[in-house]
C-alpha cells in the first residue's frame, strides 16, 4: 500500500544546510501527494509528541537560515529498545509511515534500530560538519565549516604575520580530523595535529624554526578537538620555538552561519532523493553522496565503520605548506 503520511526531524549536532533538506522533503513531498510532518528537537521532540503538520509556506525562508528551524536534541534515552518502542507506537498513532531522518552518525543509529527493530521504515540523511559518515563523500553543513574556519584562520594569520607569531588554532572534530586537516590545507598552515596521526612535538618545532630561518615571519598550527587542546599544543611548542604564541578556539562558531551554495545544493539532492526513496518504498538507507550522484546506502554498510582520513592529503598538507 503506498505511503501518504511521512514525517523528517534533525537530530544530534546541528548543521548549517539542514534547513534546505527539510524545505525540499517538505515541498517534494507535498508535490508526490504526500503529508508532511514535523518532528521537532529530535527523537526527544518525537516522545514528547513535539510533532506538526507543516505545509508549503512553512518551509519559506529556511533555505537561508544555519542551524535548523525542526530544533535539534541530544536523547540518550534512545538507545534503549524500550524507549524506541514508545517512540514506534508515538509514530503510529499519529499515522506517520515513515520517517526522515537528518542528523550525524548516532542519530543514523536510531534511524536504523527503528528501522530495523520497530517496524517504522526510515531513510537517513547525513548531516554533521565533521564528515565523518562512511558511505558519503560529504555531509551536510561540511562546506559551510570549512569556509567559516577558512575566513576565521586568514584573519588569524594577518595578525600573526604583523606579530611574528604563531596561532594555535582549535577546531571541532571530536572523533575525527577532517576539518583540522582540511582547514591546514585551504589556508596554507604549517600543520594539522588530528586524532589519526599521532605528533612529534620535536620534530614540529624543527620544522617551525627552520621555516623562520627561511623567511617566514607567521606559523599557523591548526589542532581539532579530538586530538589535543591548543594549550596543550601551546605548552609543547612555545618554550621549544622560542617565539610568542596565541590560541584561538574557533568552537561552535563552525557549527553556525548561512549555508554554502554548495550545502544547499547537496541538501536539496538529499532531501529529494529522501522522499524518492520513499515514493520507491526503498528504506533503511542512507542518502550518500558518491561520484557526485546520489546512492541510497544501507545502514548496515555505514554505521560503525570509520570513515578513513586521506593520508595523501595529509602528507601534502605538509608539501605545500
Ligand atoms: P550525532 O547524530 O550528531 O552523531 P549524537 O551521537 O549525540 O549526535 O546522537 C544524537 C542522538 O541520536 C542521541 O542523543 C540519541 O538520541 C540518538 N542515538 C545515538 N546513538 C544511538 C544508538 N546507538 N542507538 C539509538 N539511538 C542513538
Ligand atoms: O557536530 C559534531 C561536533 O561538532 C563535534 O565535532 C563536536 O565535538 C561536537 O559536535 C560538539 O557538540 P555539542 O557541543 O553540541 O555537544
Amino acid at each position: 500500500m503506498a505511503i501518504k503520511r511521512i514525517a523528517v526531524l534533525t537530530s544530534g549536532g546541528d548543521s548549517p544546510g539542514m534547513n534546505a533538506a527539510v524545505r525540499a522533503i517538505v515541498r517534494f513531498g507535498i508535490k508526490s501527494g504526500l503529508e508532511v510532518y514535523g518532528i521537532f528537537r529530535g527523537y526527544a521532540g518525537l516522545l514528547d509528541e513535539d510533532i506538526h503538520k507543516l505545509e508549503f509556506r512553512d518551509v519559506s525562508g529556511i533555505m537561508e537560515k544555519g542551524g535548523t528551524f525542526l530544533r535539534t536534541a541530544r536523547c540518550p534515552e534512545f538507545k534503549v529498545a524500550d524507549v524506541r518502542d514508545e517512540a514506534a507506537q508515538i509514530l503510529k498513532k499519529h499515522e506517520i509511515e515513515a520517517v526522515v531522518v537528518i542528523g550525524g552518525d548516532g542519530s543514523l543509529h536510531g534511524a536504523a534500530f527503528l528501522d530495523a527493530d520497530h517496524g517504522i521504515p526510515t531513510i537517513g540523511i547525513p548531516g554533521s560538519i565533521d564528515n565523518d559518515i562512511y558511505g558519503t563523500d560529504m555531509c551536510i553543513g561540511v562546506d559551510t565549516c570549512l569556509n567559516t574556519t577558512m575566513d576565521a584562520v586568514q584573519k588569524l594569520k594577518d595578525t600573526a604575520t604583523s606579530h611574528e607569531r604563531a596561532f594555535i588554532v582549535e577546531v571541532m572534530g571530536r572523533e575525527n580530523g577532517y576539518i583540522a586537516l582540511m582547514s591546514a590545507i585551504i589556508t596554507g598552515s604549517e600543520a594539522a595535529i588530528i586524532p589519526e596521526v599521532p605528533v612529534d612535538y620535536d620534530k614540529l618545532s624543527d620544522r617551525l624554526l627552520e621555516e623562520r630561518k627561511r623567511g617566514k615571519i607567521n606559523s599557523i598550527i591548526i589542532v581539532a578537538e579530538g586530538a589535543a587542546s591548543a594549550y596543550t599544543v601551546s605548552r609543547h611548542l612555545e618554550h621549544k620555538i622560542g617565539y610568542e604564541t596565541r590560541i584561538t578556539i574557533l568552537g561552535h562558531v563552525q557549527r553556525g552561519g548561512s549555508p554554502s551554495a554548495f550545502d544547499r545544493i547537496l541538501s536539496t539532492r538529499m532531501g529529494l532523493h529522501a522522499v524518492q526513496a520513499i515514493l520507491d518504498g526503498d528504506f533503511g538507507k542512507m542518502i550518500g553522496l558518491q561520484a557526485n550522484s546520489m546512492a541510497r546506502v544501507p545502514y548496515e554498510e555505514i554505521l560503525g565503520r570509520k570513515k578513513p582520513i586521506n593520508m595523501d592529503l595529509y602528507k601534502l598538507s605538509y608539501i605545500l605548506s
